[in-house]
């Protein structure tokens, strides 16, 4: 009989995919559910076939170093694959597989829900029900906030969760407007009434929100840094639910607190889990809206998301290449 592959999970998965990885291969799971220390993932490494790694593992070229020759595939429960060096893996022959695809719907559900939360002040009015008590009633002037219809968002990064964001907020009246590396087919730019701006900083200074849809490599470190924050408009909110690194946090925080960018919306964080203090003061002063990197948070996309690791571990096994390989 063929000696199953021995598989390392790193962090806790939905039951069903932990029942079936464990049907399928000789499985080891980690049941703490805590991230892994960089010791435990060396040894985890050493010994496994298949390291099942996530957003919270930090797979760098250090780390590939001490791998075991029998380290075959980091099959990766993510859609963006920022925390593995690929190009360590592919050189050592580890395989990197991840899951696209199946949480582009609920990202860029996530995604209009902060499009429409900070400038309709959401957070702000279920506040004060929930947690203050104190509402005196409906008046004319109270709780005012910005509508959404009529409004320019300008979308970085006209990938699949770009697009469906695009889709959402176009049926909302929202003119769509993106900046991408390369510029979409001309038949996804009408379907979606989308202009294309081939300088992002043109584009920062005329739209009324910004949505960091892009993923983080290399060339998108800080790519909104503040000189580029600062070409927004005073009106102007940004919502991120991409990867924190994309946007300079300190200067976005000044920027706010200084009345030069009116918001923003953030998923995700620079130094997650940690939240930089002064974001939760501007959070409880109703100037951002922070969720806790929950864009792909559904039972749904999470199970998808476990099929597709299997699918990939499956395939590789099985001789074949496995469809989400990543490439260099
Ligand atoms: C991903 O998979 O890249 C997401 O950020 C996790 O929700």
């Amino acid at each position: 009989m063929k000696k199953r592959p021995h598989v390392v999970v790193t962090r806790r998965l939905p039951d069903a995919v932990e029942t079936r990885m464990r049907e399928l291969f000789d499985t080891e799971l980690n049941i703490d559910d805590m991230p892994m220390s960089v010791e435990a993932l060396s040894a985890a490494v050493q010994r496994a076939d298949v390291l099942v790694a996530t957003v919270t593992d930090r797979i760098d070229a250090a780390l590939i170093a001490t791998a075991g020759p029998q380290l075959r595939l980091i099959a990766s429960f993510s859609n963006g694959f920022d925390h593995i060096d690929v190009e360590a893996a592919l050189k050592r022959g580890i395989t990197v597989t991840n899951t696209p695809g199946v949480l582009t719907e609920d990202t860029a559900d996530m995604t209009m829900a902060l499009i429409l939360a900070v400038p309709r002040r959401l957070v702000e009015g279920a506040r004060v029900l929930s947690l203050e008590h104190d509402w005196t009633g409906w008046t004319p002037t109270w709780m005012l906030g910005r509508r959404v219809t009529g409004k320019r968002l300008g979308i970085v990064g006209m990938g699949r969760i770009g697009q469906a964001v695009a889709r959402r907020a176009k049926a909302f009246g929202v003119a769509i407007h993106y900046h991408n590396r390369h510029r979409v087919a001309q038949a996804t730019e009408d379907a979606l009434e989308a202009t294309y701006w081939d300088s992002l900083d043109q584009m920062l200074a005329r739209m009324d929100i910004i949505s960091i849809n892009c993923p983080r490599t290399p060339g998108t470190y800080h790519l909104l840094s503040e000189r580029r924050l600062k070409l927004m408009r005073p009106e102007a909110y940004l919502v991120n639910t991409a990867r924190g690194e994309i946007v300079d946090e300190a200067a976005l925080i000044r920027l706010i607190a200084g009345g030069s960018i009116a918001g923003a919306g953030l998923d995700v964080y620079e130094h997650e889990p940690m939240v930089n203090p002064k974001l939760i003061r501007l959070a409880e002063a109703g100037k951002v809206v922070l969720l806790p990197h929950m864009g792909s948070a559904t039972i749904e996309g999470r199970l998808e998301m476990g099929e597709k690791v299997l699918i990939n571990i499956r395939a590789f096994f099985d001789g074949h290449k496995p469809p989400d390989r990543v490439l260099p």
